[in-house]
């Protein structure tokens, strides 16, 4: 709890008797609260410590980065971390060329700007059900409510996303589909810059897409001239098993934004990778964008460690592995579960839809060493890659354990 005269902010609540955490140490899957324990970080902090917390071979890079890099320099200093991270997650993407940011937000920004700048329209299109970032314009392009404070009443262009969706059938395409077309239909398609999808939602349910909706969305970007960008912050870099989100649907995006694990929280840094096709139109036209501490020569050595973990230890397969063992035997217990109302995601990106509000159940699992995060009826299971699979084969019962507590709190 926050004490009344603390000098800190706290994000997302009233600052009054907000809700803190103290962290004294952090062992790959897991936190040390002091008086507490050890509690296993399903949230990776801020779902992205993909690699686990406390690698030595992150701060070391990094450490190194201090000693030999010129740490004050500008944007348009040649470093060479700068280049080879560059160069490494083009070749990873299949992409061309790279731009750097600090944060997610940041990052789906830049995004929006480079299809605005390319397409020479304004318009962008996005899922109702959907979160880019907290900057004033992620909050106005997706329908996350917290929106709410700085956009009430202002809708901004939305995929109708109901869940579970209506399938492709007999030839009338999936609900997601018919609205996309409408949204496109509503603005004129030949005013849209982009539709931005996160590669897999995040905290807005985890919702699996229909398998017609990424390909058609690629089908109409070709058609009307938009371009499509995948917001894999939260899914990218093997969170869903795959090295991005959108590889599990299909629909190739024009423009790939990471962040979260590109670093897993080591540095600040997140990354817009672009094709080869929007790439040159920037070959003899301004590229209007830039920051100050672009490309951080810290951030950049962070990231190439992260990308060593993730291919060196397998993380992506593994992320994959467990995952899919972790939903199949949670998804057998919601057949049992009536409280238990929907299991689903991909690799290590899982939501855990509930009959009732998720907050007594959160709570129930802490007290059992679980610190799982949740938001209205979802409990959202995303642990660092890394993490041990004697966790995750543990957290089904505990889950269980935790569900019966709750509701016998509720009863009485
Ligand atoms: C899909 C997605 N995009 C963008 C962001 C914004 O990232 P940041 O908080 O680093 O600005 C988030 C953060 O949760 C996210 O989940």
């Amino acid at each position: 709890m926050t004490e009344p005269d603390a000098p800190l902010f706290r994000t997302w609540q009233a600052q009054r008797g907000a809700r803190t955490m103290v962290i004294d140490r952090a062992e790959n899957a897991r936190i040390h609260v002091p008086g507490e324990g050890w509690k296993w970080d399903m949230a990776s902090q801020s779902y992205n410590v993909n690699v686990g917390h406390g690698r030595r071979e992150v701060i070391e890079a990094m450490g190194r980065a201090l000693d030999a890099a010129v740490l004050t320099a500008g944007p348009n200093v040649d470093l060479p971390e700068r280049n080879i991270l560059a160069e490494r997650l083009r070749s990873m993407a299949g992409m061309d060329r790279v731009f750097f940011a600090l944060s997610g937000a940041e990052a789906v920004e830049n995004a929006l700007k480079i299809a605005m700048l390319v397409t020479g329209r304004r318009k962008v299109v996005a899922r109702r059900h959907s979160y880019h970032g907290a900057t004033l314009s992620t909050l106005a392009v997706a329908g996350d409510p917290r929106r709410e404070p700085f956009w009430e009443g202002v809708a901004g262009t939305w995929i109708d996303d109901p869940y579970p969706p209506r399938m492709p059938d007999g030839g009338r395409p999936s609900d997601w589909v018919e609205s996309l077309e409408a949204a496109l239909a509503a603005e004129g398609p030949e005013r849209v810059a982009a539709v931005v999808l996160e590669g897999l939602t995040g905290t807005n349910g985890v919702q699996i897409p229909p398998p017609d909706f990424w390909p058609k969305a690629r089908e109409l970007a070709d058609r009307h001239g938009f371009l499509l960008v995948a917001d894999e912050v939260f899914s990218g870099l093997g969170r869903t098993g795959r090295t991005f989100g959108f590889e599990h649907f299909g629909g190739a995006p024009d423009l790939i934004v990471l962040g979260k694990g590109l670093t897993s929280g080591y540095a600040p840094l997140s990354a817009v990778l672009v094709s080869a096709p929007v790439a040159r139109h920037f070959d003899d036209e301004v590229l209007w964008c830039g920051l100050t501490h672009y490309a951080s020569p810290i951030g950049c050595a962070a990231a190439l460690a992260c990308l060593d973990l993730i291919e060196g230890d397998g993380l992506v397969g593994r992320a994959k592995t467990l995952g899919k063992a972790l939903i199949d035997v949670l998804a057998d217990l919601a057949k049992h579960d009536d409280r238990i109302a929907d299991v689903r995601g991909r690799g290590l990106q899982i939501g855990i839809e509930l009959a009732c509000p998720a907050e007594s159940v959160s709570r129930a699992l802490w007290n059992e060493g679980y610190f799982v995060p949740a938001k209205r009826h979802m409990l959202y299971v995303c642990p660092p890659l890394t993490v041990e699979a004697a966790a995750l084969e543990a957290f089904p019962e505990v889950l269980a354990r935790a569900l019966a507590g709750a509701s016998a709190e509720g009863s009485t």
